[in-house]
């Protein structure tokens, strides 16, 4: 049998362990995986790595607060993905001949779900409203599908400091959140990446903030942001997409398995368990 955990703070409501074991089932192997609180701090978040692998662990994604936390660790000890580099942010531990591998698997999700609902993004006008971790894990799949990107932020500091760490990928275009709230703007595809959903807080957009496909990266909550382009008839999607496919990708990481959602039975781990 072959051991994973989710390490995060909290973690009581991670659906990781339903959704890998919804994976593994459907390609037959046999896995655990198991929901892993960790204190706050740093040397506890490195303690339980170290003793998780030493324990002949083979996988462990990390979610909030920990991702920044697993990048350092990385980067000082053993190595990176490209993506988890630009990102500055880990998901998703694996060993690497005997040495940490970080990877990031959020931004490739995000993609993934985008592509399933049929979004072209090749050579598509996106607008990410945001300039935290998730719009920085977002950047590099989203440019490297030929996306032309505008990140909207509250604070122009943040969104100019993200400018500058991925010129080297693509001229990103940037402009403070609250030019939306008068106005006409249009774009492809507007990507909600803030935390305003999370936190029941309300982005001001003008009724001439119009888009082609709205996604709201948070799921499960009532979303003020999607129901603005819902009034609008254009078709919305929630994030619960992008969490099955981040997972889609770490498992496949780690076992070298390819997963078809198609599939994939999702009664036994998942619907079984909602409905209950
Ligand atoms: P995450 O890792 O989830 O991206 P983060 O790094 O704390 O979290 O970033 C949160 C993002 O949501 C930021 O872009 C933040 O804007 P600021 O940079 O101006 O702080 C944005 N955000 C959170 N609440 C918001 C709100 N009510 N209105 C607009 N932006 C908000």
């Amino acid at each position: 049998m072959q051991h994973f955990i989710v390490i995060g703070n909290p973690i009581a409501h991670s659906k990781s362990p339903d959704l890998h074991h919804t994976f593994a089932d459907s390609v037959g192997l046999d896995i655990s995986y198991r929901r892993q609180l960790c204190p706050d701090d740093k040397d506890s978040f490195h303690a339980v790595v170290e003793a998780f692998f030493n324990g002949g662990g083979v996988g462990a994604n990390v979610t909030l607060p920990f991702k920044e936390i697993a990048f350092e660790l990385c980067s000082q000890t053993g190595s990176l993905s490209e993506y988890a580099t630009t990102a500055k942010a880990v998901n998703t531990l694996a060993l690497r001949d005997g040495k940490l591998f970080g990877d990031n698997t959020d931004g490739r999700g995000l993609v993934a779900d985008l592509l399933d609902e049929g979004v072209t993004l090749q050579g598509a006008h996106i607008a990410i409203i945001g300039a935290g971790g998730a719009t920085r894990g977002a950047i590099l799949p989203l440019i490297e599908q030929g996306a032309r990107l505008t990140i909207f932020n509250r604070t122009l500091a943040r969104a100019e400091a993200l400018k500058a760490d991925f010129e080297e990928f693509g001229s990103i275009d940037i402009n403070e959140l609250h030019t939306l709230k008068s106005g006409d703007f249009y774009a492809d595809v507007i990507i909600n990446a803030t935390s305003a959903t999370t936190t029941g807080q309300t982005l001001e957009l003008s009724d001439g903030v119009r888009a082609g496909f709205a996604y709201d990266m948070m799921y499960g909550k009532p979303s003020e942001f999607l129901a603005h382009f819902d009034r609008q008839g254009v078709r919305c999607c929630d994030g619960y997409g992008m969490l099955i496919q981040q997972a889609k990708l770490a498992f496949e990481l780690w076992t070298g398995k390819r997963i078809d959602l198609d599939k994939v039975d999702w009664d036994k781990y998942i619907n079984n368990k909602i409905n209950s």
